[in-house]
């Protein structure tokens, strides 16, 4: 019994009333599996375990019906319902922060005397982040021919490719027969008439039969996955090779890599508690880690493209499409483009910066992985 809580003890902790916990208990939801000599519930460790999935899917406006069938499941262990919340709740806030995103424009609309059309206004509910977002994409990203080489190389001799999370299609490469996945409507609509097929579906769930392709890349994309782990399995199942590009979030390097984050942006780290350690995601495909450098005059406006144009970033298209930007939120990024904009004018950004003009390429943190 040591280890058991009382109702009391488990409803203070939790936040929820002694009357919720009896109810849980009354429908079999959650039934505490002991009780104290006096005949009060006691819960256990697995109790508490249940409990802490029943309200956090409750948090996400699931029924209680609906919650007993998750929590029943006999296929899903804990860990898989903590990446599972953990997926939602990730796919919850990034809607969100298009939501505020959204309202900001329609506010800023508004006050210059626009009007927006009934299509607009009601995008963003029915939307993911790209449906939102993605209008702003084409605006600055295309494929950079040095980062692109590098993917290509790593394909191989693949001539089947699947391009996860495709967007507009950049990165495809013409030369081989290439099947693009993409859940956002507004960037399927971008892509080009003569661009590679794409079915409207997820990284989580690809509806493709085991070792279905030579090779499956994903550029830029496995950060916006609810799980990226589960994504890039899937991609291992499909494929016999896999390429991604993306972002070495572990540790502090962030602060020190690239001064936009590192002086006007520390919000980013609050984007990269979801992200997971880039061994996390070799050890999914059970592949290795090359870094890509990112050449000065990157042509495509990844979020680090401009390290050695500083003034870029003050341009509102090219903050737009980089979904960073709208991540953290609108009174972040008008602090960050403020504070930026004062230092280039004082010449404080070149005093610090000054010998990144000398440089052509910049690691900062962009990886290839290659399995
Ligand atoms: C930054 S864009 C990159 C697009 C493209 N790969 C490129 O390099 O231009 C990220 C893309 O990931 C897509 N995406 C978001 N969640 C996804 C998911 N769960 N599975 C697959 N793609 C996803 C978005 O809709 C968006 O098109």
């Amino acid at each position: 019994m040591d280890e058991h809580l009382t109702v009391g003890r488990v409803a203070e902790l939790a936040g929820v009333t002694v009357r919720t916990l009896h109810h849980y208990d009354e429908i079999g939801l959650l039934t505490p599996s002991a009780r104290t000599a006096a005949g009060h519930r006691a819960y256990s460790p697995a109790d508490v375990r249940r409990l802490r999935e029943v309200l956090g899917y409750r948090r996400l406006g699931f029924g209680l019906r609906q919650i007993a069938d998750l929590v029943d499941d006999p296929a899903t262990d804990p860990v898989a319902h903590l990446c599972r919340l953990r997926g939602l709740l990730t796919d919850q806030r990034d809607r969100a922060a298009a939501l505020v995103a959204a309202i900001d424009r329609e506010l800023h609309a508004r006050a210059m005397g626009i009007a927006t059309t009934p299509e607009e206004q009601l995008r963003v509910f029915g939307g993911r982040l790209y449906d939102t977002i993605g209008d702003a994409y084409p605006a600055t990203r295309r494929t950079e021919p040095r980062i692109a080489a590098r993917i290509w190389a790593a394909l191989g001799d693949a001539r089947t490719v699947l391009n996860v999370g495709a967007g507009t299609g950049s990165y495809e490469p013409v030369d081989r027969a290439v099947t693009a996945v993409e859940p956002s409507a507004v960037m399927r609509a971008q892509r080009p008439a003569d661009a590679a097929p794409c079915v409207a579906a997820a990284a989580g769930d690809l509806p493709f039969a085991d070792g279905s392709f030579d090779a499956a890349m994903a550029v830029s994309t496995v950060h916006h996955w609810p799980d990226p782990v589960a994504g890039l399995r899937e991609m291992r199942r499909v494929a016999r090779r896999v390429v991604v590009f993306t972002y070495d979030a572990a540790g502090t390097g962030w602060r020190e890599r690239f001064w936009l984050t590192r002086d006007y942006l520390p919000e980013f780290a609050g984007l990269l508690v979801d992200w997971p350690p880039l061994g996390e995601l070799t050890r999914a495909i059970g592949g290795r880690a090359e870094p890509v450098d990112v050449p000065w005059d990157c042509a495509d406006g990844l979020f680090e493209a401009y390290w050695r144009r500083p003034e870029a970033y003050l341009d509102e298209r090219v903050r737009r499409a980089v979904s960073v930007w709208t991540r953290v939120g609108p009174q972040a990024e008008r602090r960050a483009v403020g504070m930026l904009r004062e230092d280039l004018a004082s010449g404080r950004w070149a005093q610090r910066n000054g010998d990144l003009l000398r440089r052509d390429t910049a690691e900062l943190g962009l990886r290839l992985l290659v399995a």
